[in-house]
């Protein structure tokens, strides 16, 4: 059984298994999100790439972007046949492109047709399907609408849902604009899990203090960490030790940089630009002497293939 007191938030362009592998030498424990990937890019593009992840990472689930039963479970079982540990689907993204595809947030005023999807899905793979939602779409913002939403969508047969606490406005919003506007409510989640005790209710929005991420667990099963783990990685070192009560992260910055290096270094053998790999380090410094310096060198000119970069950087941090 997966343990789902903290997760990592999918998030396109950032959370590649690149990234997630910096996450777990931060978090052990946590369970890793793909980007999402939608169901047309699974099927008609290069499947191997997008499926493609470190051993290491487990725990971690594929986010899916669609609405055709058909297709999402295909690409489920795509993904539970590469060995991901969990299905999850998008019902989320504010996107015009992801709205016009008829997915995403969208889909929360369709609740039949997500439950449809969901049967489906949850009927052909053996790994658990989760959904990843908002408290409401525009007008559709009462509790009622979001506790009836769930309950539907639960007895098609899923019992995870990670709950985005602030409502999506699908016109005149830009994706960005909508996770900061529309406020914040997490009584609302913490609200549904009390009404749906037998389910895995994941809170998520705005967590950006250990204490803060902890005191949720008080009242919903789990909490999904976003943009502050992308943007300060470093604040994961204790978060292992505080929430799941293990010793085995407990890394300095330069012991994090140094493991990374050495993935690093085997990815650039098998091609992988070494920009692709540096960019998610940007954080890594967040707040400490010298942050400024670190932050040019990662951010000005990555030569592609320099194997003696990370010693470079290494070298000016110390
Ligand atoms: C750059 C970026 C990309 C995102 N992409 C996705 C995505 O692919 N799927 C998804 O469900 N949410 C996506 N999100 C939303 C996050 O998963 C999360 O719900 C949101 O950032 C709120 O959490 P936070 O306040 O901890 O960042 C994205 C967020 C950011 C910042």
């Amino acid at each position: 059984m997966i343990d789902r007191r903290l997760s990592i938030a999918p998030m396109m362009d950032h959370t590649d298994k690149h990234f997630r592998y910096l996450m777990r030498l931060l978090t052990k424990h946590s369970v890793l999100y793909t980007e999402m990937i939608t169901t047309g890019a699974l099927i008609h593009g290069n499947h191997k790439q997008f499926l493609d992840f470190n051993p290491e990472e487990h725990p971690i689930a594929i986010q899916l972007g669609g609405n055709s039963p058909k297709d999402l479970t295909k690409c489920a079982q795509m993904a539970e046949n590469e060995g991901f540990d969990e299905v999850n689907l998008n019902i989320g993204c504010p996107s015009n492109r992801v709205q016009n595809g008829g997915f995403g947030a969208y889909l929360m005023a369709k609740k039949e047709l997500v439950a449809e999807c969901i049967n489906s899905i949850s009927n052909n793979i053996k790994i658990p399907v989760s959904i990843k939602t908002r408290i409401g779409i525009d007008n559709h913002d009462s509790f009622e609408f979001l506790e009836e939403f769930i309950n539907v969508v639960s007895k098609a047969g899923c019992e995870t849902f990670i709950i985005h606490a602030r409502k999506a406005i699908l016109q005149g919003l830009s994706p960005k604009e909508n996770r900061k506007i529309p406020p914040l409510n997490y009584k609302r989640v913490y609200k549904i899990k009390e009404n749906f005790p037998h389910l895995n209710i994941i809170i998520n929005g705005g967590f950006t203090k250990l204490d803060q991420i902890k005191s949720q667990l008080k009242y919903v099963d789990g909490v999904m960490i976003g943009r502050a783990a992308y943007q300060n990685p470093f604040l994961l070192a204790k978060i292992d030790n505080l929430i799941f009560n293990s010793n085995e992260t407990n890394e300095t910055r330069r012991n994090i940089l140094i493991k990374y290096k050495n993935y690093a270094e085997q990815q650039m053998r098998k091609g992988v630009n070494l920009r692709n790999l540096t960019r998610h380090l940007i954080g890594l410094y967040q707040g400490e002497p010298g942050a400024r310096k670190y932050r040019q060198m990662l951010s000005g000119v990555v030569p592609k293939n320099n194997f003696h970069f990370f010693d470079e950087i290494i070298k000016t941090i110390i």
